[in-house]
């Protein structure tokens, strides 16, 4: 009973600290210290569960949880910022798999579950089996591996979800009301495998472009597999670790969706991210290419410059660079702010990483609505591999496939500067017309190697 009563204490206390570093990861100055508390809250769950009189055979415990380890360390390791989105997809497919395992080594016990435990069985089972598969596409697609990364659409696909769906249920139905009845197996394996094909046919209809958003709800899957399993073995952590997983997942998927003007319909009825042949709005005017030495002057005598990071800032990797210029624009007097959209790049924060990575302050990332008001008294407007989010195509255009999404007001600004390899089309596939406005120059290059040359320029301008 004592030890019960320490095991709820303890649990307790951890869920309380998981909703603490929830919290503290939503500002960056107290994200690490927000994971640490929850990963040692965490921790300590683990060992008091450990202590319990019906765990045995140790030894593939520790197994298990030290080949685990050991494979997460060296892929956390080796994937680069951009692999990001598939290393967390995978990551969500396999927390699903461990719910499905789960579901199966309860059933495997020789206990009546009763109708309540065979439907939680079959919940846990399906939701984990649909994370699964749907992850592991999500994650091909992401990585153009073995499929492409377009939707896949084919006549008849509504009703073949259906029948699917229907199949499943009908199993879950059968093996519910009587999970000792010598067919139940059978029926088990029926579900799982409707709900392996169910997470497939969900996901090949939506483009990779729209995977990150995907992956975000397959982690609200994956954390209410795992809620769902929490039931099964009767563990109230775990069904608060998973509500709190299922939740917040559900809240970045609507947040991201928001952001880019979709309803969560639209991205999963699917179809989107096919290539878009272009807007219907006539782009009029010049590409005025620029030197960085020219690019210099403009800069050198710049008051305000505001900076706004793109997709091709992560795939250049130039954060580094960028902090380097940073410093020789306020070292010459220059306030510079960086304006960071929702969703620039290609994951949730992903330029707030990056910037937070080489070190810039926090305090000079600034957000969207607060920057914009702003602009048009900002001397100059840097863009480095960004496109889609400062294309004005979103605010007139109603055949862009843009349209209605928010963006970083940069032709406002007095001088626009825009760093890319080429005239290049964005995630979106579609022309940017302020590439082509009269304040609008163009620093052709890898962002990397074009920002480096700035620096060259303010150091031997000094
Ligand atoms: P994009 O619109 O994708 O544009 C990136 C630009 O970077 C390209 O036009 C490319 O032009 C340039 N680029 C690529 N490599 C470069 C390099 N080495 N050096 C310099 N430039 C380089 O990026 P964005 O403005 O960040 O917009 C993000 C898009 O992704 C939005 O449409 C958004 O809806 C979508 N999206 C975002 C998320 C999240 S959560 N962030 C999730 C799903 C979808 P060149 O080829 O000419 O160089």
């Amino acid at each position: 009973m004592a030890l019960t009563n320490l095991i709820n204490l303890v649990y307790i206390l951890s869920a309380v600290t998981f909703i603490l570093g929830f919290k503290m990861i939503s500002s960056p100055e107290s994200a690490q210290r927000g994971n640490l508390i929850s990963g040692l809250g965490m921790a300590t769950a683990i060992i008091v569960t450990l202590m319990l009189p019906d765990i045995e055979r140790f030894q593939f415990i520790f197994m298990g949880a030290a080949v685990g380890a050991a494979i997460g360390l060296f892929f956390a390791y080796r994937t680069p910022m951009t692999g990001m989105p598939q290393m967390v997809g995978l990551l969500n497919g396999f927390g699903g798999l461990a719910s499905w395992f789960v579901a199966l080594a309860e059933f495997e016990s020789p206990r009546d579950q009763g109708l309540f435990g065979g439907s939680v069985l079959w919940l846990a089972a399906i939701i984990g089996a649909v994370t699964f598969s749907g992850s592991i596409i999500a994650w091909a697609k992401l990585d153009e591996k073995f499929i492409s990364g377009k939707p896949i659409m084919y006549k008849g696909q509504q009703i073949v979800t259906l029948v699917v769906m229907l199949g499943m249920l009908a199993c879950g139905i059968m093996f519910a009301k009587d999970t000792l009845d010598p067919n139940a197996l059978y029926y088990f394996g029926g579900f799982s495998l409707f709900a392996f094909i169910l997470g497939i046919l969900l996901t090949i209809p939506i483009g990779g472009a729209d995977m990150p958003v995907v992956i975000c709800l397959l982690n609200s899957y994956s954390g209410m597999a795992a809620c769902a399993s929490g039931f099964v073995v009767g563990n109230t952590l775990l069904v608060v670790a998973g509500a709190l997983v299922g939740a917040s997942g559900i809240i970045l998927t609507l947040i991201m969706c928001k952001a880019m003007n979709r309803s969560v319909a639209n991205v999963f009825l699917g179809g989107f991210g096919a290539p878009v042949t272009g807007t219907a709005m006539e782009v009029s005017g010049e590409i005025k290419p620029i030197k960085p030495d020219e690019a210099y002057l403009v800069l050198e005598a710049a008051q305000s410059v505001v900076i706004v990071p793109g997709y091709g800032m992560a795939v250049s990797q130039a954060q580094h660079a960028v902090r380097e210029l940073t410093e020789q624009l306020e070292k010459n007097g220059t306030e510079v702010r960086f304006a960071i959209h929702p969703v620039a790049g290609r994951m949730p924060g992903h330029m707030n990483v990056l910037l937070a990575e080489a070190n810039i302050s926090y305090d000079a990332m600034v957000e969207m609505d607060a920057i914009n008001p702003t602009m048009e008294t900002v001397d100059v407007c840097m863009i480095i591999g960004a496109n889609d989010v400062v294309n004005p195509a979103a605010r007139v255009d109603k055949m862009s496939p843009l349209y209605g999404m928010p963006i970083i007001n940069a032709d406002y600004a007095k001088t626009v500067i825009i760093m890319k390899r080429s005239m290049g089309k964005g995630f979106a596939g579609v022309e940017n017309p302020l590439f082509f406005n009269n304040n609008s120059r163009m620093l052709f290059g890898d962002a990397k190697a074009s920002l480096q040359a700035l620096v060259s320029e303010f150091k031997g301008g000094n």
